[in-house]
């Protein structure tokens, strides 16, 4: 699917670092399916953990008017995550909504795929343009360690199928590796989805969050990712797709298809970040390790104009600087960080 380089009618809303915003991520619950043990560990989300209650979740029509807003200031591509999204009723219908939105022309969705078999063809239906599937390995044992539930490889393998049958493939696979968990699955992943026209990307295990016990040991640096796979098949730099693109690309030279290497640790890319996150419970956060977030759910239930939500949106776009990434090494371990789970990656 193509995807425009920009909301080329509006001019651009500019942050302090000159970054236009245009990409909206919005997380349409903090409930999941599964308990990564980098994200929700089972021992912290066990059957006590207290979810947001319904009244404090966004409603659709609240998370249109964000979109609304931020369209007018130049975002035209959207992204569905969670949690995990597919947990939240009646999914198709807000990308509907948000599609028929002026300037959106790209919805995509973030999933761990379980639920795909069920919705799939919903989504298609609906005009889902694109689907990313989040899968660590492919050996039962590790996935279902990583997972936290025991689920293996098997029913996210049924989920892409699902997609693909629905006509949303081929979709961009999501693998984060981290050190003696699955390393050893560098060739098996890029093994299996060679060839299939589905897009492998491997994450930098990231300190997002507060509870994954990241340290610089874990991390794969995605150079040793691409030696590891360059000396079995041959890989080339490719350009990016598309200015900001989170990934680096790298095409197979015999022609079986290209990986991502997303990068955010050793080589991070702030500098293109055009990306503003709306979590479930209604805060806008302008970086994935931001703090505190901007609570506008009072201001969406107190009668606020459509004008006015823009201005405040474009007034936090126009203040923002983050670069956390680029900053990491230099700040305190104890800055604290909003949850993965609330504003999805
Ligand atoms: P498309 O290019 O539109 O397909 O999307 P994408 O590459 O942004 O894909 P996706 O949303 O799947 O992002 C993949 C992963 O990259 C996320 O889950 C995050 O882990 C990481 N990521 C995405 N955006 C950012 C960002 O702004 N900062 C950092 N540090 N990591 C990010
Ligand atoms: N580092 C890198 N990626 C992460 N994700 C979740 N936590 C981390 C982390 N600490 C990824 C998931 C999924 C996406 C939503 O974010 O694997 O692909
Ligand atoms: Fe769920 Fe995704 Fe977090 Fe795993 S990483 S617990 S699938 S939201
Ligand atoms: Fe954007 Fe923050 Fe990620 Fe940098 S660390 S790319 S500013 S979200």
């Amino acid at each position: 699917m193509a995807q425009s380089e920009t909301n080329s009618a509006i001019p651009p809303v500019q942050d302090q670092l000159n970054r236009p915003v245009r990409d909206l991520r919005v997380s349409v619950t903090d409930r999941c399916n599964l308990r990564c043990t980098y994200c929700m560990p089972k021992e912290v989300f066990d059957e006590h953990h207290a979810f947001l209650p319904k009244d404090k979740v966004l409603r659709f029509e609240e998370i249109i008017r964000v979109a609304r807003a931020t369209a007018a200031l130049g975002v035209n591509k959207i992204r569905i995550t969670g949690g995990e999204p597919l947990m939240r009723k009646e999914l198709p219908h807000l990308i509907e909504m948000f599609l028929a939105i002026p300037g959106i022309d790209d919805v995509a969705l973030t999933t761990n795929a379980i639920l795909l078999p069920r919705h799939a063809k919903d989504l298609a239906n609906a005009g889902l343009s694109r689907i990313t599937v989040s899968l660590d390995s492919l050996d039962d044992e590790t996935m279902g360690k990583i997972n936290g539930m025991g689920i293996g490889a098997t029913p996210v393998l049924e989920g892409i199928q699902a997609a693909v049958d629905a006509g949303l493939g081929p979709v961009k696979i999501n693998a984060v590796l981290q050190r003696d968990v699955n390393d050893h699955e560098i060739l098996d992943l890029a093994n299996h989805f060679r060839g299939t026209g589905h897009i492998l990307r491997f994450i930098e295990f990231m300190d997002v969050g507060t509870m994954n016990k990241w340290n610089m040991e874990t991390v794969i640096p995605s150079v040793t990712i691409v030696d590891t796979i360059n000396a079995v098949h041959p890989l080339r730099p490719a350009s990016p797709n598309y200015t900001g693109e989170v990934a680096n690309r790298y095409v197979y030279e015999d022609g079986e298809g290209e990986i991502g290497l997303i990068s955010s640790v050793t080589q991070p890319f702030c500098g293109g970040c055009t990306r503003l996150r709306l979590s479930s419970e209604g805060k806008l956060y302008t970086c994935l390790f931001g703090t505190e977030g901007h609570d506008i759910r009072p201001m969406l239930r107190s009668g606020m104009t459509q004008d006015a939500l823009q201005e405040y949106i474009d007034g936090v776009w126009r203040k923002r600087s983050d670069n956390y990434s680029e900053k990491r090494s230099t700040l305190d371990p104890s800055h604290r960080k909003v949850e993965m789970y609330h504003i999805g990656g």
